[in-house]
């Protein structure tokens, strides 16, 4: 299975793909590692010594120049799987269907609940007592595609956006790699019925 991570930030959910994958806890190839900016996961991808793209929206004359530039960029890679680790850009819908049930997403909230770019200080403003984090395929909307796994959070009382987000990342480290496991494993099973089936 090869995949394609996208990051925006700093990268750390990326790594922990990355240490799963160098302690062979996670059997596939990560082909590519793009972002939408320079950032510390573009970083992290150089030292475990992973191809990089950027694709900057400020490159582009406008905003669907730039999804059919990420488009192809991400295809160019051909990879089963697309995952999208703090990568905090909005796709439009053609990309969405060219790589239909194919991108997945991690989100630091309890979805449907808190979508969008502040799952985190959203839930916290609410005053939930427990949050958490989703992994989901992306569909054409904003953090509403189908759930893939779910792992819940409490809210401390003396919580801030910033020690409830790093309690979040630490269950969404773990549930990210555990989804992409199994969805190699699932694409392990089809590729051996395919070869045992020709
Ligand atoms: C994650 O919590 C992700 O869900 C959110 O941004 C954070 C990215 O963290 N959208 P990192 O870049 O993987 O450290």
């Amino acid at each position: 299975m090869r995949i394609v991570v996208m990051v925006s930030g700093s990268g750390t959910n990326l790594q922990s793909i990355l240490d799963a994958v160098a302690a062979g806890e996670l059997p596939l190839d990560i082909a590519a590692v793009g972002a939408d900016k320079p950032c510390l996961g573009i970083e992290r991808a150089q030292a475990a010594g992973v191809p990089t793209f950027l694709v900057q929206p400020g490159d582009y004359a406008d905003r669907p120049s730039w999804n059919r530039a990420l488009e192809e960029k991400i295809a160019s890679y051909n990879p089963d799987y697309i995952v999208f680790a703090g990568f905090m850009r909005i796709v439009d819908a053609q990309l969405v269907e060219r790589f239909k049930n194919r991108i997945i997403n991690t989100h630091p909230a309890l979805l449907p609940s808190f979508p969008g770019a502040h799952g985190v200080r959203d839930a916290l403003a609410h005053g939930v007592k427990i949050t958490g984090l989703t992994v989901h395929f992306v569909d054409a909307g904003v953090d509403t595609g189908p759930i893939l796994a779910q792992a819940a959070v409490p809210v401390l009382d003396d919580d801030t956006e910033e020690t409830l987000h790093e309690r979040i990342k630490v269950q969404e480290r773990r549930l990210l790699v555990q989804t992409i496991a199994s969805l190699a494993e699932s694409h392990g099973a089809a590729s051996d019925g395919a070869a045992s089936d020709s």
